[in-house]
């Protein structure tokens, strides 16, 4: 497509979609069951759709999906523009453009700006949120406001493409993802996420002991919250995601489904010795979710924590991932597993007070 730079107003109602890594066939035909006729292609990461509803409005293609019953679809945002960008900070201004071009605003609106950005770029999505915000209030009359905006500006940023709505905050949908996994219950992937903390536990030299509390978050399908119980712990497992009936069925294992974001918003969580994040995030943005909940840790507790490799430029992720959490503890070690494929672990130990 165009250079960097190019902002394209799309002709027809668009929207990304998030669906379970690996599911992607599935997600597609759930979509096209309910809609009938729609394009819906792949994006950049794993788990990504964009679709594309020509002949039918949002809000209808909206309805459709919220009632539709379907396993593998997650989170369906709207956008009306496309930008293509390059990976310096300066492209953050071709995201102002765009996102002044997908929105409409009446002098007394209000908007929040929520950024998700996948690949290697010179800013984050906490950079994006506040220069789009500040170029939207210069150049519209739009006011940025964080708690019960009128309107939400999603940026979602796949590389070098990025796509733009405005939406009211009810026009997001989300569905609950039923089915995770390529493979049943107890096969492969459990056992194989279950080996993974295992080996994390051993290089670090952590004991898990019986009814040491464990925050796992990003627990779906189980595998982490399965090595944690079966060794005794009492599991705080977070995930939107269903668990493995294998694993919600343990009397020490229990289910918050939600995000981990959601989990202060809680009462009386207490106090936990470890916690684990193999949350499938960017991992700045999935260490500046670990951020406010060092609090709940106990004295001298840890975190073990997987650094996904979102792009070829590991060391960075590495360092982005430190550079949020490590000025909060003692000590802080990095370990590629044997059974660590596109990521890293690391282990933070003794939050500092
Ligand atoms: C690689 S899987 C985790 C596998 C898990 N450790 C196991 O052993 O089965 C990543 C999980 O992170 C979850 N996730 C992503 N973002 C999240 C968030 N903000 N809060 C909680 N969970 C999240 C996804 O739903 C997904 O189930």
């Amino acid at each position: 497509m165009d250079s960097p730079g190019h902002v394209t107003v799309l002709e027809h109602p668009t929207f990304l979609v998030t669906c379970a890594a690996g599911r992607e066939a599935d997600a597609r035909r759930e979509l096209r069951k309910a809609l009938g006729a729609a394009e819906v292609r792949s994006l950049f990461l794993k788990g990504n759709l964009l679709l594309e509803t020509p002949g039918q409005s949002r809000e209808a293609v909206l309805t459709l999906l919220r009632e539709a019953k379907t396993e593998t679809v997650g989170r369906i945002v709207p956008v009306s523009v496309e930008a293509a960008i390059g990976r310096e900070a300066e492209h953050m201004a071709t995201l102002g453009e765009a996102a002044l071009a997908a929105t409409a605003f009446c002098a007394g609106d209000t908007f929040k700006v929520e950024c998700k950005r996948r690949g290697e770029h010179a800013f984050s999505s906490q950079d994006v949120q506040r220069q789009v915000g500040m170029y939207l209030e210069a150049h519209s009359p739009g006011a940025f406001r964080f708690e019960a905006p009128d309107y939400l500006v999603a940026v979602e940023i796949f590389q070098d493409r990025a796509w733009v709505g405005c939406c009211v905050p009810d026009d997001v949908v989300h569905k609950t993802i039923t089915k995770m996994r390529i493979y049943a219950p107890g096969e492969r992937p459990l056992n194989r996420a279950e080996k993974k903390l295992r080996e994390a536990l051993q290089v670090f030299g952590l004991t898990v002991t019986p009814g040491m509390r464990a925050l796992d978050l990003g627990a779906a399908p189980g595998g982490w919250s399965k090595a944690l119980a079966e060794e005794g712990a009492e599991v705080l497992a977070v995930d939107p995601a269903d668990l493995d009936p294998e694993v919600a069925s343990l009397p020490n294992v229990t289910h918050f489904r939600g995000h981990s974001q959601d989990l202060l918003s809680l009462p009386d969580l207490g106090r936990f010795a470890l916690l684990t994040n193999d949350m499938n995030l960017d991992p700045a943005e999935s260490a500046a979710i670990v951020l406010p909940l060092i609090p709940l840790l106990e004295p001298g507790g840890a975190v073990v924590m997987t650094v996904k490799f979102m792009t070829p430029r590991r060391e960075e992720h590495v360092r982005d991932a430190l550079r949020v959490l490590g000025p909060h503890f003692e000590v802080h070690r990095q370990k590629r597993l044997p059974h660590n494929a596109k990521e890293t672990t690391l282990l933070l130990r003794g939050p500092k007070p």
